[in-house]
């Protein structure tokens, strides 16, 4: 057997990671940036910043949908269930569905933000002391090792909140999807909130806040270049830009250069020219029917939609089809 190995390519280390995945995306034509490397604790301080926005309305809304239909979902849910969330954050839409739900046995938190899952477990723990609680650090885009639970359920209740879905891109999207209909086999559900496709001004105005957080947000990962990677690389140097690409039906989150600048990341000069748009997000909008085909490829079948009465965001529970 030849083994052909790309010495170059292998990160050692997660620092050695992050610069090569950098590297990688600033070699790019359109260059990108990764938005797992948001999420260090600052940035998910500042997400959290977000959220609490009065011009950003996913999390609010969502959050009133599942306070408002929580006891439906959980009579359509049923008792005794092990729930995966991926992405699970600070835990606001957590708390809510697990103290909804009848009799939940086992909760299994994935996340990237190590610091987050240790003090929502925790809270957890205490506030459910028949729960079992088995979190999970990592980027759930990875392959998933579920950790083995002691404790019996009777079905798998994946929990997707926060209209992530939209971050991929569509191919991504329908792979990830598939990868859920594997994890909830024949008799469990996903239970996912979706951003609908509205108007623009309100969406363009949910990514660029009139307090600047959402900017801030965006040019941390600057920061966090120069900072952790010690590239010559200003933040001041960069400036926050958003817009909704209606053919894409997506809002796209952009850091734009104001001069033109040289970093050198691995001994390879990189060139940023003035005005240049570095992509660090997508956050597709979908409508119920875009979404349902998306699901249907994967053997995701509608069993219920719960929204706000604006029709802003919608909380879907689906199952995967028998065959
Ligand atoms: N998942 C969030 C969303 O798409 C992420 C997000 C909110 C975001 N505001 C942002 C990402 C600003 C980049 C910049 O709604």
């Amino acid at each position: 057997m030849k083994i052909n190995l790309d010495y170059s390519e292998i990160a050692t280390t997660a620092q050695d990671q992050f610069r090569s995945d950098i590297l990688q995306g600033f070699r790019l034509e359109q260059k990108r940036i990764p938005s797992k490397y948001f999420y260090d604790a600052r940035g998910a301080e500042l997400f959290e910043e977000i959220c609490t926005l009065e011009e950003y309305y996913p999390t609010r809304t969502e959050i009133g949908i599942l306070e408002k239909h929580i006891a439906e979902m959980a009579s359509s849910i049923g008792p005794h269930t092990r729930i995966i969330e991926f992405g699970s954050g600070e835990g606001v839409k957590t708390k809510l569905l697990l103290d909804g739900l009848d009799r939940p046995s086992v909760y299994i938190p994935i996340d990237i933000s190590q610091e987050q899952l240790e003090v929502t477990s925790s809270v957890l723990r205490q506030a459910h002391p028949g729960l079992e609680v088995l979190p999970l650090a990592q980027d759930y885009t990875a392959p998933i090792i579920l950790p083995k639970a002691s404790s019996a359920f009777n079905r798998t209740i994946v929990f997707f909140p926060g209209s992530t879905l939209g971050n991929f891109e569509r191919q991504e999207a329908a792979d990830f999807l598939r990868m859920i209909t594997g994890l909830i086999r024949e008799t469990g559900k996903l239970l996912i909130g979706i951003d609908m496709v509205k108007d623009r001004a309100t969406i363009e105005g949910a990514y660029n806040d009139s307090e600047g957080v959402t900017a801030a947000f965006n040019v941390h990962l600057i920061e966090r270049l120069r900072d952790e990677l010690g590239l010559d690389i200003d933040p001041a140097d960069f400036e926050h830009y958003s817009y909704f690409n209606e053919i894409e039906s997506r809002i796209e989150m952009h850091l734009v250069a104001k001069h033109r600048l040289e970093v050198v990341i691995l001994d390879e000069k990189i060139i940023v020219e003035e005005d240049e748009h570095i992509v660090t997000e997508y956050s597709h909008k979908f409508t119920i029917a875009s979404f349902e085909s998306l699901a249907a490829r994967v053997g995701l079948t509608i069993e219920h939609v719960w929204q706000d009465d604006k029709k802003y965001f919608a909380e879907i529970l689906l199952a995967g089809v028998c065959d």
